[in-house]
């Protein structure tokens, strides 16, 4: 009783104090003052901090002996080597709870290990104050994303279910790190397809008895007009002046135009409710009235060029510029983007603009963030803020290793790709017997969670600049990194926990967690390690991270669960602890990922 009550009065104290970052963060903050003391001539230097390649060393090492000698050498130093830099570095520590021991190795490498006391202690503080305390600190307070954007009456094809899904990840792991973040499906509502669309409506409809049922697919209806557009002259030439009319702003134009908007727009917000998507609508036409004004500033830091017709910016090393007016006086994808990117920058004082988009338009971006740089927009070095990203992806592969198409030959069809996902999960749980164990509600509720959450998996394992093949029963089977599986790993600790019989919430407040066995410490370092996961993933860009860290925590969870008695052990309290961090952390990492882990059954 006496040890719980200490206990308890450290978790008021800790309760005030502030998030102290990352455990990579906080171990630099102490290498941070010993080299401030070992070389306070080079104040410039960053603590260069890792895990340890090989844990029999330690857990992480500072590696900047080698880079302080090629600086000081020759300098006049008291130092003989790089060694001896590391000796320094060593004996400079400031004393703290988070070292147990450290060593040199090699050409001054210093390796640190971790106390397990202290580690066990910052994940009792997690349980105690909340999984939001281990959120990393990030150095910026807005960011948009801009992902999804499908264009309006063409196919929402499996590129923008990519970036739908790679888009929300990071979306999340931003919004974690407490950066307010600015969701924006930046749809394609604003080309010239519009002339022919409009044109095609006014000609099917000409008394305006227009309605949904009336357009029907909005893609065929698309491919009908493009049919006609390409092969009678005269229509043609009537939707070129309807786009006019219709960017001129002319009320029967913009009606026709608005109708075919919404009734795109109800068939991707399918998709992303059944995604769980968040995203706010801000479409290329949003943008239209910034155009003339970023031209102009564009204008007068002399970037824009007559050629050929055309207004453009040339950008160095490209062969070909950057059109911003088309030669016959109208605005285009880069013009909108460099309105948008100024617009974003200005209006909405963001810090970070983050693209996401297949690949494919890597070189469309790297010219507008030039253009961007050279108008003074954006630092010119890409380490400083305000900064713009652009989160290319790989193609999705089909079985045949060609673009992936679903079975309807016509189009793909993204919300039947969903349903077969959680239809295919329905089948699976029936053939477990789940249908007598489940009401039908849950059997759904479940087969929906999984089979979602597979989708999403499958594509956010994987590095995200490759290709990735499509395959359901890959993602689907419970072996393996799945979601299937992760989600299986997470509902069977919760069920360790409710097995057990013991209020997990009182023992919390009473219990201590502690660390003996070799395995325990593994996953707790694991566990300790995830805000800077999280932070690696969402500053670089790669949600894949994220991924291969809760893999690794469950294969660490079954390591310990292998060899370390949970229930009945005279260790249980501990351990049930410990149990309870893992899920608790698996869960952070499913909600960040958009997966949701189907009710306890
Ligand atoms: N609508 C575009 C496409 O489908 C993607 C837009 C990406 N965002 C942007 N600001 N350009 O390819």
């Amino acid at each position: 009783k006496a040890q719980s009550l200490s206990n308890m009065a450290n978790y008021i104290v800790d309760l005030d104090q502030e998030n102290v970052g990352s455990l990579k963060q906080q171990i630099a903050k102490l290498f941070e003052e010993s080299l401030r003391l070992t070389v306070p001539d080079e104040l410039d230097v960053e603590p260069a901090i890792a895990p340890c390649q090989n844990p029999r060393f330690g857990d992480y090492q500072c590696n900047n002996a080698m880079g302080l000698w090629s600086k000081v050498k020759g300098k006049g130093t008291q130092f003989r080597g790089p060694q001896s830099i590391g000796q320094a570095i060593m004996k400079n520590l400031p004393s703290s709870e988070i070292i147990d021991s450290c060593s040199i190795a090699g050409p001054g490498f210093v390796n640190v290990v971790l106390s397990k006391q202290w580690i066990a202690k910052s994940i009792q503080r997690m349980l105690v104050n909340g999984i939001e305390t281990w959120a990393p600190k990030l150095p910026i307070e807005r960011a948009v994303v801009d992902f999804s954007s499908p264009n309006i009456a063409k196919e929402m094809h499996v590129g923008h279910l990519r970036s739908t899904i790679i888009g929300d990840t990071l979306a999340r792991m931003l919004e974690y790190s407490n950066v307010n973040v600015l969701r924006r499906n930046h749809v394609g509502d604003w080309g010239t397809q519009f002339g022919m669309l409009i044109e095609y409506l006014f000609e099917m409809f000409p008394n305006g008895e227009v309605n949904d049922q009336a357009i029907g697919d909005l893609e065929a209806f698309y491919k009908a007009s493009k049919q006609r557009f390409d092969s009678d002259p005269a229509f043609k030439e009537r939707a070129q002046k309807a786009v006019v009319s219709l960017q001129g702003g002319e009320e029967r134009y913009r009606t026709a135009w608005a109708r075919i908007c919404e009734i795109s727009r109800r068939g991707y917000e399918r998709v992303y409710e059944r995604l769980g998507v968040e995203l706010e609508e801000k479409g290329e036409s949003f943008y239209n009235p910034y155009i003339p004004g970023a031209l102009e500033l564009l204008s007068q830091q002399g970037l824009i060029e007559e050629s050929e017709g055309a207004r453009v910016i040339f950008i160095e090393g490209k062969n070909i510029p950057l059109i911003v007016v088309k030669r016959d006086g109208g605005y285009n994808y880069a013009s909108t983007d460099l309105a948008a990117l100024w617009y974003r920058l200005n209006e909405e004082k963001v810090e970070w603009i983050i693209y996401v988009t297949d690949v494919g338009q890597r070189e469309h971006f790297e010219m507008v963030f030039t253009a961007a740089k050279r108008a003074g927009w954006l630092p010119a070095e890409d380490n400083k803020y305000p900064k713009a990203s652009h989160v290319g992806f790989g193609l999705v592969l089909g079985e045949d290793g060609k673009r992936f198409r679903t079975r309807s030959t016509e189009t793909v069809k993204l919300v039947d790709l969903l349903d077969e996902a959680k239809s295919r999960c329905k089948t699976a749980l029936i053939e477990r017997g789940k249908a007598e164990q489940w009401t039908a509600e849950e059997l759904d509720e479940t087969a929906e969670a999984v089979g979602y959450g597979a989708v999403k998996y499958a594509d956010l394992k994987n590095n995200r600049t490759t290709n990735y093949t499509f395959n359901f029963d890959q993602m689907l089977s419970d072996k393996g990194n799945t979601a299937v599986y992760l989600l299986y790993a997470h509902a069977r600790i919760c069920s360790i926990i409710r097995k057990s019989g013991k209020d997990i919430e009182e023992l919390k407040k009473v219990g201590t967690l502690e660390l003996a066995h070799p395995d325990e410490r593994v996953l707790g370092l694991h566990l300790l390690q995830f805000a800077e996961i999280v932070e690696e993933a969402c500053t670089n860009l790669f949600p894949n991270v994220l991924c291969e860290y809760l893999y690794n925590l469950s294969e660490d969870f079954t390591g310990f669960y292998t060899n370390c008695q949970v229930v009945g052990s005279s260790e249980e309290i501990s351990r049930l602890l410990l149990c309870e961090a893992t899920a608790v952390v698996m869960r952070k990492c499913f909600h960040l990922l958009g997966i949701t882990p189907p009710p306890p059954s």
